[in-house]
């Protein structure tokens, strides 16, 4: 088995200097926000392992259908020898697109999350002895540089990730991944897509309460990393649909008047009651929607495919 690759492309402090001014910026300021990269601690990216299980969070079980039945076309489309997946967190559904390329040669996994990412790469390892794993703890807004690797490449980015990321962030993002492909690479991107309220709102706020926790696990991540003093009790969850910009909010509501000390940064943040901290947007997507961001960025959308009710989709784009 070859040994698991792994590199930091971050300087050392740069995570902690992001965290700093993303809280600084986002609790400093009203409406209070967050970034939502901040979520995914071992904890948090346990607790969305745990989220991609429950009964109402159809859209992994909706992505794992189409992958399962498309990565053949998948793979004869890109034929490619490097895979480039971004936010990959476990890599469970990529088995897919692992089995079907017949002719892949490396697999580099990207993700902020080392826990994630660790557990995800040493697993196929130990399956899949041939392969040649890379993996990069990277923020990958922050312009990805990639090891040099045999081409065809495909870049994936599933999940529907890409919705978590605002508007503006997304043009610069899908700018900077075009930046990363060449004549014969391309893209395939997993977007849910928009629905029924009813739907949304209960895969965001689910009967056992798990996406409440995750949610709230960013107070921890504040606590342990900048020495704040947030009770996760004091915050309720909210999972409410925009249906402007079509996406689903999710915010903490303070239960009552209260006022939070970040000390790492010499911080007193107060809470009016019912005062919500914006922690994720969920965009949700249509075709059409897609196929222009895509164009802005310079990709051609070549491929669509949605699960057999509809509800997500996965698109292929290549360079233009
Ligand atoms: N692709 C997986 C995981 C989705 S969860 C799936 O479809 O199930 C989102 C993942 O993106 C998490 O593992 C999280 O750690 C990672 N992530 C979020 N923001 C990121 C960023 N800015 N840079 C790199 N990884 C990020
Ligand atoms: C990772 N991302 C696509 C998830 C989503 O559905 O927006 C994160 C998540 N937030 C709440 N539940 C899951």
């Amino acid at each position: 088995m070859s040994p698991l690759r792994l590199t930091r492309t971050l300087p050392a402090d740069a995570t902690g200097a992001d965290l700093r001014a993303d809280v600084r910026q986002g609790l400093g300021h009203s409406p209070k926000t967050l970034p939502p990269k901040w979520f995914y601690d071992a904890r948090g990216s346990a607790l969305f392992e745990e989220i991609t299980r429950l009964p109402e969070y159809y859209p992994t079980r909706a992505e794992r259908e189409i992958l399962r039945d498309r990565a053949a076309e998948i793979a004869a489309a890109c034929g490619a020898r490097t895979l480039v997946e971004l936010g990959s967190g476990s890599s469970e559904k990529t088995r897919f697109l692992l089995d079907a390329l017949p002719s892949l040669h490396s697999y580099l996994p990207v993700d902020v999350s080392e826990s994630a990412l660790t557990l995800a790469a040493e697993a196929l390892l130990a399956e899949r002895p041939a392969l040649s794993v890379h993996a990069l703890i990277a923020d990958f807004t922050r312009g990805l540089v990639l090891p040099d690797t045999p081409g065809p490449r495909l870049v994936a980015f599933l999940g529907g990730t890409l919705g978590n990321l605002l508007p503006g962030e997304r043009d610069v993002f899908l700018k900077s991944v075009r930046s990363l492909l060449r004549a014969g690479d391309s893209l395939l991107l997993g977007t849910d897509l928009v629905k029924d309220e009813a739907t949304l709102v209960a895969a965001y706020d689910d009967a056992a309460g798990v996406t409440a926790a995750f949610n709230k696990n960013v107070l921890n991540v504040l606590n342990r990393e900048l020495d704040a003093d947030f009770d996760p009790d004091d915050f309720t969850h909210v999972a409410r649909w925009d249906g402007e910009h079509e996406w689903i909010e999710m915010r903490l509501r303070a239960r009552s008047g209260l006022t939070v000390k970040v000390r790492e940064l010499d911080l007193a943040v107060t809470f009016e009651q019912g005062e919500e901290l914006r922690t994720e947007v969920s965009a949700k997507f249509r075709k059409e929607g897609i196929r222009g961001e895509l164009g802005v960025a310079g990709l051609e959308l070549s491929r669509w495919w949605t699960d057999r009710a509809g509800r997500f989709a996965l698109s292929l784009a290549t360079p233009v």
